[in-house]
């Protein structure tokens, strides 16, 4: 699973410094949330996304070169077409008023005091990651994630393979059958926005157990370790389209990260439609 590029040459269009200069489509084959992080870490802004039927970044000069630096797989046009990710059809997205339906977003805890306590209901356990939850992490977010495409190498993508790390920062919930049916990771982030942050990353549990408060235990869980892993603070991206998981950030003292009047209008749109309120 990847970024993709394709490649082509400028004429005369467009401001004079991309006169002449290899441009690309920049695209996912994963999720539009993938793209439009490693978007940002290119540099460009979220809402430059290219909202046709593939959505994609047009990028040139220097954004060009660091997105292939970066990994993004230089491949054909018609690759690009075959393997790009689509928007999600209409039906699997809750109602909203954000056109895409579908815009990463960031939230921010500028601090790891009062974390809310939840315990585990009875019949279920938390644990932390051990070899062989690569499997069962793919399985979770298979069932629970309807944006993403799971797989193997995303995964390595997101975790590296640093077992040691795993076992410190990813976090289970088994049920009495001693299945896992979510997960949780409390990363890192050395450089955002120019600071380290704790990441709260990857919640997901299975479908058939949402909405029975093992989410809560699972985040009271993911931010005391981040905090006695030596965090002070913390932040995650989401997407508008996941309504039930803003609500739980909230509910944890996240808030919005807004670094823009696009970010505005799209909290503002959505400010309306979650369980609690926010200032921004
Ligand atoms: C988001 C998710 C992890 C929540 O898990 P869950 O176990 O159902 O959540 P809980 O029952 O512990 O509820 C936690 C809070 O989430 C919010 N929430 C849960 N389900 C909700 C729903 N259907 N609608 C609105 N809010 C909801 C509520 O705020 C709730 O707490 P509250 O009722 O006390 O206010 C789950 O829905 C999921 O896995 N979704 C798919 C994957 C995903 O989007 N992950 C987030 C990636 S950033």
């Amino acid at each position: 699973m990847a970024i993709l590029i394709d490649s082509f040459h400028n004429g005369a269009r467009g401001p004079v410094r991309f006169w002449h200069r290899r441009c690309g489509h920049l695209v996912s084959d994963t999720s539009i949330e993938e793209l439009q992080e490693f978007a940002e870490g290119l540099g460009l802004r979220r809402e430059w996304l290219q909202r046709g039927s593939i959505p994609h970044y047009d990028v040139t000069g220097e954004h060009y070169d660091l997105a292939l630096a970066r990994g993004a797989v230089l491949v054909s046009s018609r690759e690009i077409v075959r393997r790009a990710v689509r928007w999600p059809p209409a039906n699997a997205l809750p109602p909203m008023n954000v056109r895409p339906d579908h815009l990463s977003v960031a939230m921010l805890r500028e601090h790891l005091e009062a974390i809310p306590r939840f315990a585990s209901p009875p019949g279920f356990l938390l644990r932390w990651f051990r070899p062989g939850d690569e499997q069962r992490w793919q399985e979770i977010q298979a069932a629970a994630d309807q944006y993403n495409t799971i797989s193997h190498e995303l995964f390595t993508r997101q975790f590296g393979t640093d077992l040691r790390l795993l076992e410190e920062r990813q976090c289970f919930i088994i049920d009495d059958h001693e299945r896992a049916v979510g997960t949780a990771t409390a990363w890192f982030d050395p450089d955002y926005n120019g600071r380290p942050y704790g990441r709260v990353h990857w919640v997901a549990i299975v479908p058939e157990r949402q909405g029975r408060g093992l989410a809560k235990p699972l985040l009271t869980a993911v931010c005391h370790r981040l905090r006695e892993l030596g965090h002070d603070r913390a932040y995650l991206t989401t997407s508008t389209a996941r309504v039930p998981a803003i609500n739980l950030y909230l509910k944890f003292g996240f808030i919005p990260e807004v670094r823009g009047p696009s970010d505005l209008s799209v909290w503002r749109e959505l400010q309306g439609r979650l369980k609690y309120d926010f200032h921004i």
